[in-house]
């Protein structure tokens, strides 16, 4: 079977990193009913299919449907909808709930506002996959001024301050889309803080765990008014930002903390 892509989901299904998780945990899980919400060119549903009775495919783009509705035609039972997988009404309960819209801190996809809406219809030992993510903020001293990934090392970066792992997440229950936190994050090493590195780390399964790869979740650099700084120095860090809000909902500051004398 020849199969057809988006460039973007030539992109997705070439991430072998990514997807390698992602077939293990379908592999072991799908049973009976399962739903591919997000299922642009329908790889995931077309490992599902393998294993479960039932599978109901949703995509909201109209043409990547038709992509996935062509790609998934040799099985005959998968079900591809085109339609906004957190409006959609479902017929059935699912044992499986498949949800890959992540993004860094999902900040920028849909993933909780999706799975927020669907959880409804999953059983009560029902699964998700993946079943959450770790969220990690660092310090650094970027070459970009604005937001950005990075991707193939840029923009460069270097990292001046303690991580700190700052939220678990997971997605058996309905995730509160606004987030707001105030940090202390102390400085390892001499320079100028202008930007917070924001790292995902995916649960596919509770035993599985997938770090940012080129398609998944690549670290998310937020840009700071400058800071110099140096070893021991304390920052206050203020972030908050809509999950599912887009990056412009992303806001960020920080100052350095005087100790009192
Ligand atoms: C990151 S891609 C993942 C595609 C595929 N599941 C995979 O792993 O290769 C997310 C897909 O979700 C679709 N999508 C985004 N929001 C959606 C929504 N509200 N309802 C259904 N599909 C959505 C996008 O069009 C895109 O094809």
């Amino acid at each position: 079977m020849t199969l057809v892509n988006t460039p973007y989901h030539h992109n997705l299904r070439s991430d072998y990193e990514r997807l390698a998780g992602f077939f293990e945990a379908i592999k072991e899980k799908s049973k009976g009913t399962v739903f591919d919400l997000g299922t642009g060119s329908g790889v995931l549903s077309s490992w599902a299919a393998q294993y479960a009775d039932k599978v109901v495919a949703v995509e909201i783009n109209r043409t990547t449907s038709k992509i996935a509705q062509r790609n998934l035609e040799a099985f005959n039972n998968v079900e591809v909808v085109n339609a906004d997988a957190s409006k959609y009404q479902f017929s059935t309960k699912a044992d499986v709930i498949i949800c890959e819209m992540l993004d860094t801190a999902l900040i920028d996809e849909e993933q909780v506002p999706v799975l927020n809406s669907a959880l409804k219809y999953l059983k009560e030992d029902g699964v998700i996959i993946p079943c959450g993510i770790i969220n990690c903020i660092e310090p650094v001293e970027s070459s970009c001024e604005h937001i950005s990934y990075e991707e193939d090392g840029f923009p460069k970066n270097s990292v001046l301050g303690d991580p700190i792992f700052y939220s678990k997440l997971m997605f058996s229950k309905p995730v509160e889309p606004k987030f707001k936190q105030m940090f202390m994050i102390k400085i390892n090493r001499k320079g100028i803080v202008n930007g917070l590195k924001l790292t995902t780390f995916t649960l596919i399964t509770e035993k599985i765990i997938c770090g940012p790869t080129p398609m998944l979740n690549p670290p998310l650099i937020i840009p700071l008014k400058k800071i110099n700084v140096v070893e021991n120095d304390m920052l206050e860090v203020n972030l908050s930002y809509e999950m599912g809000g887009g990056l412009e909902s992303v806001r960020a500051r920080a100052e350095k903390i005087h100790p009192k004398p």
